[in-house]
């Protein structure tokens, strides 16, 4: 039986706020990404096999549909803070019907997952100045637990 859905897990140390992540897809020049269409990228706190999709939080979907392709390099925005990445497809290449192949394949080359742990900022990873939880890229304090401090 064909596979009907595809995954590859990421597990990403303890806490830490993903700020960008490259679903990367390059080879031969004879290659297509063809098998790159229609993934999403989830992130999430338990590991794929104790969470359905809507226990997990949604940074993308690749939309395009057959013969488009998508571009081969993906930046991702995703301020989450997160354990795992989960990038999943249940997409069936059309192109490569005539070699009998069915089911899911998803043919990636290279994640990157930037971040840092959860009281830290920016490219370095330097501690929250003035607060425990800071934007991850900007360092600004969380405005709700500002609020929450000033309201104590
Ligand atoms: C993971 O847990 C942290 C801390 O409880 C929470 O702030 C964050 O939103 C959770 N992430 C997801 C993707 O559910
Ligand atoms: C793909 O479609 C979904 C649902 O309409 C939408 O939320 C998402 O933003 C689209 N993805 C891209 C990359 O445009």
């Amino acid at each position: 039986m064909p596979v009907t859905k595809m995954q590859l897990v990421l597990f990403i140390a303890y806490f830490i706020g993903i700020f960008s992540v490259d679903a990367f897809g390059d080879g031969p020049s004879a290659w297509k990404q063809y098998r790159f269409r229609q993934f999403y990228l989830d992130a999430s706190n338990l590991s794929a096999t104790q969470t359905t999709t809507s226990q997990r939080t949604r940074c993308y979907t690749d939309n395009t549909t057959a013969p488009d392709l998508p571009t081969n390099i993906i930046d991702i925005p995703c301020k989450q803070t997160a354990r795992y990445v989960i990038v999943e497809t249940t997409y069936d290449a059309p192109e490569d019907d005539y070699l009998d192949e069915h089911g899911a394949i998803l043919e990636i080359c290279e994640i990157k997952v930037y971040g840092c742990e959860v009281d830290t900022y920016g490219v370095d990873c330097m501690p929250c100045i003035g607060c425990q939880y800071c934007d991850v890229s900007s360092g600004v304090c969380d405005a709700c637990e500002e609020m929450l401090m000033r309201s104590r």
